[in-house]
């Protein structure tokens, strides 16, 4: 991973605790109302067969739906060691990991290693990230056919979150911000590539969009 990455002290806000409360969660409470729209606006028959790579994997919560939903295949990328040594304990405890290849890294310095896919997903990836842009042109160019993004909206109480957030991460010498995107600028970046955009239903303060090309 490169310095920038490994500085951004990801690590420390995606640690083994964080990692074991959300596998926890999952386990307990199964998927919350944003991945089941998810799922459900990506539907079974997009899902059958396809591969897909969920991009900021974190502990892979998406993933055995993905599977039972027909997901041939699924690539699994985080930034986080933290999470993806969850993410696999998590496939094996539940019997998928047959179905799951993982990575850690920073998914545009591995863009050599990760396959193209059917469906790239993007679920609340965007808002750790300082810069779009490269982020952006890496799922566009690995995605075949759908790709689901799930960033925060931008209001008073997210950015105030924002300043609270990045407050503490000051204070505790952490150098990574919480960062909220345009929507705007993040959907018409996608638009420019061909695909059609349809808005999903979700939880606050996320909003997913699907886009399609195919
Ligand atoms: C808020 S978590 C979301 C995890 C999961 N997608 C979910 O919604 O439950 C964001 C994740 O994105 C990962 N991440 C952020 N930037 C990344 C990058 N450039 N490459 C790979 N992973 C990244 C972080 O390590 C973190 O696990």
């Amino acid at each position: 991973m490169s310095k920038n990455y490994r500085e951004s002290g990801i690590a420390r806000v995606f640690d083994r605790n964080s990692a074991e409360r959300e596998a926890r969660r999952f386990l307990r409470k199964g998927l919350d109302s944003r991945i089941r729209h998810i799922i459900d606006a990506l539907g079974p028959d997009r899902l059958k067969g396809s591969t897909v790579l969920d991009v900021g994997c974190g502990v892979g919560a998406l993933h055995q739906s993905l599977i039972l939903a027909g997901a041939r295949r699924i690539v699994g990328v985080d930034a986080s060691l933290n999470n993806i040594t969850v993410a696999q304990e998590l496939a094996a405890k539940l019997k998928y990991s047959d179905y799951v290849n993982h990575f850690v890294g920073d998914v545009v310095e591995l863009e050599e290693l990760l396959p193209c896919s059917d469906v790239v997903i993007l679920d609340r990836v965007v808002c750790c990230c300082p810069s779009v842009v490269d982020l952006l042109k890496f799922v566009l160019a690995k995605c075949n056919c759908t790709l689901i993004i799930t960033i925060p909206q931008v209001n008073l109480a997210t950015v105030g979150f924002q300043l609270l957030f990045n407050a503490s991460m000051w204070i505790t010498r952490n150098e990574f911000r919480y960062v909220l995107h345009d929507p705007v600028t993040v959907t018409n970046r996608v638009l420019k590539d061909g695909f059609v955009a349809n808005r999903v239903a979700t939880s606050y303060p996320w909003e997913a969009t699907v886009y399609r090309r195919c």
